[in-house]
């Protein structure tokens, strides 16, 4: 039996090229006006929502749109007791939010705002006997939080110098969920997600540890998930998404295979998923636009070379000038 394709096709009018500035004005306005309804239901998530939306800015060359000030203090008061941070006070903290705190201080170069040492033993804490993580203290594991846990050490400078964790074990879990497809899942024995591929991949490039994948076979799975449309999907039989555009699109550039797939028609997805009217990038064309799309839309155009763009770090999805100034040195295949 063959495998089902579930695609996108596009209207007549939708946009020629990339609106490099409806999207600055769209995230630069996000969330000023606090009573919206949309900002208040997101509240759970707002701390990644600040580093998807600083880092969009960033990439826009727009950076100072933002109030700088004023996030720094918010990060500064989502940092917890147990030394993680929550998405917003009073919420539970978890090693998610802790990493995106972890990027967006990076990107302002504001680390000594918070207390380091007593996030860096938060995420050390997360840390089971066979080497996994668990994403918060109600012990959920998955590969997710073992990639939330690398970066946020490699970006804090703890990965190599007086690393609190076990890296080796760290590797061996990881390791341990590659599936017979080349893919990963987000536990050994899991269906292959190319979120949890972009995961793992990536804290296997931080850890200078990709000998362990089959970059032929991960490769032939993952230029597998381009549609007609130009658009990636996550899994066989799902329908094309911008935000898989990067989580496939990033793992066959650290894996030195991103002209595996047709750069082109992507780039046309990502383009015709643009909303002209309020700026943001949806999920798909014609779907409403939001944050999270719009990061990784405009990623994946970075990565793909888009002029106007910063240079976006295929690992840590931050600008590269960012990791460049931290001297991080990921591992990326020819
Ligand atoms: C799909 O999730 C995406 C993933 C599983 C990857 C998530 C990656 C992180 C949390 C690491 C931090 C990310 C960055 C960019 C630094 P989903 O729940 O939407 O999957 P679904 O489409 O199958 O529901
Ligand atoms: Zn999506």
């Amino acid at each position: 039996m063959g495998t089902i394709v579930k695609d996108v096709t596009f209207k007549n009018d939708i946009p020629k090229g990339f609106l490099s500035d409806t999207h600055v004005s769209y995230i630069s306005t996000y969330g000023k006006d606090k009573d919206d309804y949309e900002y208040c239901m997101t509240e759970y998530l707002r701390l990644s929502g600040i580093y998807w939306g600083l880092t969009t800015l960033d990439l826009l060359n727009n950076l100072d749109k933002l109030d700088k000030a004023e996030i720094i203090s918010f990060v500064v008061s989502c940092q917890t007791d147990e030394g993680g941070f929550s998405p917003s006070p009073r919420h539970d903290c978890s090693i998610l939010y802790t990493l995106s705190a972890i990027q967006v201080l990076c990107t302002y170069d504001q680390l000594d705002a918070i207390d380091v040492n007593k996030a860096i033993k938060y995420i050390a804490s997360l840390q089971n006997e066979d080497g996994s993580f668990c994403g918060d203290v109600w012990g959920e594991v998955d590969t997710r939080f073992s990639f939330c846990a690398v970066a946020s050490l490699a970006l804090v400078g703890r990965l190599w110098t007086d690393c609190p964790i076990n890296t080796k074990h760290c590797v061996e879990f990881i390791v341990s969920c590659m599936n017979f497809d080349g893919g990963f899942g987000c536990r050994p024995g899991s269906e292959t997600h190319s979120g949890q591929v972009y995961c793992c991949v990536g804290a296997l490039s931080i850890l200078h540890e990709l000998h362990h994948i089959d970059a032929d076979l991960l490769g032939w799975w993952l230029c597998e998930r381009q549609l007609p449309s130009g658009g990636l999907n996550g899994r066989p039989e799902k329908l094309p998404d911008v935000c898989y555009s990067w989580w496939v699109l990033s793992s066959l550039a650290v894996i030195g295979k991103m002209h595996w797939i047709d750069q082109e028609s992507l780039k046309s997805f990502i383009i015709a998923s643009q909303d002209p009217e309020t700026g943001g990038i949806a999920d798909r064309p014609g779907d409403m636009v939001d944050p999270f799309h719009t990061l990784f839309g405009v990623a994946g155009l970075s990565l793909m070379g888009q002029t106007n763009l910063k240079k976006i770090n295929p690992v840590f999805c931050m600008p590269q000038y960012v990791i460049d100034r931290l001297a991080i040195n990921v591992e990326i295949l020819t």
